[in-house]
C-alpha cells in the first residue's frame, strides 16, 4: 500500500469512529442478508463482537504503515478464525459487507479512491489470516 492510500484508510476511518456503534449494526445487518450461513457462526448476542470488530479495525488501521508490526496478531487472529468455523470463501462477503458499511457511513467521502485504498486494506489483512 502506498503512504497515500495508508492516509486515506486512516482519515476515513476517523470519521467512522464516532458512528462506530451505528456502522456496526449496518454491516452485521448487511453480512447476514447477503451470507445468512454464516449467521450461525457468531453468538446469538453480537453486542460483544461488535466492539471487538471496531477495536481491531482501529488497531489495525492505526498500523497501517507499521503492517509487520501487527502481523503476528493478525495471523494467531486469523487461526482462531478458523477454531470459529470460517473458512477462506468466508472472507469475500464480510469483506463486501465492510465496503457496503463504509459507503453508507462516508457518503460522499467514499471516493473510489477510498474505496480503492480499503480494499488493499482488507485483502492484505485477509490474506494474512488466510495464511494466502
Ligand atoms: C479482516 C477480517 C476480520 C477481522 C479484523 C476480524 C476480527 C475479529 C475479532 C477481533 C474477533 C474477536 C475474537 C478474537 O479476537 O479471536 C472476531 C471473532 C469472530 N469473527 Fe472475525 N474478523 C475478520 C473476518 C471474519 C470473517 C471473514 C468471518 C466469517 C464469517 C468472521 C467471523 C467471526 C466469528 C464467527 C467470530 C467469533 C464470534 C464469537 O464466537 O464470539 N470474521 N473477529
Amino acid at each position: 500500500m502506498t503512504p497515500q492510500q495508508i492516509d486515506l484508510v486512516q482519515s476515513s476511518f476517523k470519521k467512522v469512529v464516532p458512528i462506530a456503534g451505528t456502522a456496526a449494526d449496518l454491516f452485521y445487518d448487511r453480512l447476514f442478508e447477503i451470507a445468512p450461513d454464516v449467521r450461525p457462526l457468531f453468538p446469538q448476542d453480537l453486542g460483544e463482537q461488535k466492539k471487538k470488530l471496531m477495536a481491531m479495525l482501529s488497531t489495525a488501521v492505526s498500523n497501517l504503515h507499521k503492517l509487520d508490526t501487527i502481523l503476528p496478531a493478525v495471523k494467531d487472529l486469523g487461526n482462531r478464525h478458523k477454531g470459529y468455523g470460517v473458512t477462506a470463501a468466508h472472507y469475500a462477503p464480510v469483506g463486501t459487507a465492510l465496503l457496503w458499511t463504509l459507503e453508507k457511513g462516508l457518503g460522499a467521502d467514499f471516493t473510489p479512491e477510498v474505496r480503492a485504498a480499503w480494499t488493499d486494506t482488507y485483502t492484505a489483512l485477509a490474506g494474512v489470516m488466510t495464511g494466502a
